[in-house]
Order: structure tokens, then C-alpha cells, then sequence
């Protein structure tokens, strides 16, 4: 299983989801079946590594991060199983690239949140450091959700 996780800029909020998701990915001995990698609708960041804030968070709850920017393209709708995406504005971008033949189901990320709120990831980029543990832990949740339904099998 592929998994893309999708914001804006790809240095705040969907390189954090990557990070997560592959650890928990690795921790649980899946990695040889399940991986996943992010992108930006924007391509403000292209090339950049994730914001320093993003790091740290990730960081300070044990995650191990590394990315660089891309940006989203037509074809990763042909590459990956899911392409989940952090708030409604990134699902209107996102949809508006979808091929006919896309074999990706495109989820809002907080569709798998036990607690969903307003069914977005806030956008952590032009607040302060609490912003970015709030997103940390919407996305620990939300992915740990997301692959106790998609794991089937333990490794
Ligand atoms: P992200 O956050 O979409 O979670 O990576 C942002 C990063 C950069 C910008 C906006 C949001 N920006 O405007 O540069």
C-alpha cells in the first residue's frame, strides 16, 4: 500500500504526516508492504527541507524526518493506493488534478480522526510552536486510526 499525504507548502503539515506514518510503519515491522511520501499543492518549497519548527516537533516525539519539497503532479494519482490530504482547501486542489483513470482514493486526513473537529488540519505555518504539537497529535491519531483499519495482517 502507497500512501500520499498532501498540503500546501510540503514543509509543515504533510512532511510531519509522512514522518509519522513511516515510523509507526517501521516500528510495526510493515515497511516491506506500506510507505508513504508527501507533497504540496503550491510549489512555493520545491527542493526545501520541512520548516525548522516541523523538525523540532517531530524530533521531540521521537520521529525521525526527512523530505524535501515537491509538488504534486497528475501522475502520483496512478502511483499511490491513497492520497490524503489536510483540509478542504488542499482537497479542492487536489481534485481539480485527478485523471480519469487516477487509482487513488483522495480522504481528508481527519475522515480517520476518532476526534475530527472541523475535519481539517490547521495550518501550522503563521503560528507559534503549540500549533505544531496540535498538528502532531492530530496526525498520530488520525494515522493510527487510518492503519488499524488498512493493516490486516500483522507483520
Ligand atoms: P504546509 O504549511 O502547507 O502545512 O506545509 C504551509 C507552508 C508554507 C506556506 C503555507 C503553508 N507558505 O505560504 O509558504
Amino acid at each position: 500500500m502507497k500512501v500520499l499525504f498532501v498540503c500546501l507548502g510540503n514543509i509543515c503539515r504533510s512532511p510531519l504526516a509522512e514522518a509519522i506514518f513511516n515510523q509507526k510503519v517501521l516500528d510495526t515491522g510493515h515497511s516491506q508492504d506500506i510507505s508513504a511520501d508527501s507533497c504540496g499543492t503550491a510549489n512555493y518549497h520545491i527542493g526545501q527541507v520541512p520548516d525548522h519548527r516541523t523538525i523540532e516537533v517531530a524530533h521531540r516525539n521521537n520521529v525521525q524526518i526527512d523530505h524535501l519539497g515537491r509538488q504534486l503532479s497528475g501522475d502520483n494519482f496512478r502511483n499511490y493506493d491513497y492520497i490524503i490530504v489536510m483540509d478542504k482547501s488542499n482537497l479542492y486542489d487536489t481534485l481539480a488534478l485527478k485523471p480519469e483513470n487516477s487509482k487513488a482514493e483522495v480522504r481528508l486526513m481527519r475522515d480517520f480522526d476518532p476526534e475530527p473537529g472541523d475535519g481539517e488540519v490547521p495550518d501550522p505555518y503563521y503560528g507559534g510552536e503549540d500549533g505544531f504539537q496540535q498538528v502532531f497529535n492530530i496526525l498520530d491519531r488520525s494515522i493510527d486510526a487510518f492503519l488499524k483499519r488498512n493493516m490486516t495482517s500483522p507483520a
